[in-house]
């Protein structure tokens, strides 16, 4: 499941994110050291609404020039490549 994981995020993330540097969206790193594990599964499942509801992604909104983090249609579940 991680290496599944790992070749959607460098497919379809990387555009926005970086690692370690700031690029369209955040850099990624240490991110669960500032987000819970649900926060984040809300943001990649749902971006669209994260942003309209949660307080900390409208504020990251207003951070990032509102750039909108694309809903990617992605599900909960173990994804063939
Ligand atoms: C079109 C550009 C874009 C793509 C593609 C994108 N993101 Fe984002 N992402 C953003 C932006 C911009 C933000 C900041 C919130 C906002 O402005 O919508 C963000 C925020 C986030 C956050 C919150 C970061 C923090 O610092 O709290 C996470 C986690 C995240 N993205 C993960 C992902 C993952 C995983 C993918 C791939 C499935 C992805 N993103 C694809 C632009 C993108």
């Amino acid at each position: 499941m991680a290496e599944v994981g790992a070749a959607k995020y460098k497919a379809i993330c990387t555009a926005c994110h970086l690692t370690d540097k700031r690029l369209i969206g955040s850099a990624l790193k240490g991110v669960y050291e500032r987000r819970s594990p649900e926060w984040v599964m809300n943001m990649i499942l749902n971006p669209d609404r994260t942003i309209k509801e949660d307080p900390i992604a409208k504020a990251l909104l207003k951070e990032y020039n509102n750039a909108v983090m694309l809903n990617q249609n992605l599900k909960y579940k173990a994804q063939t490549l």
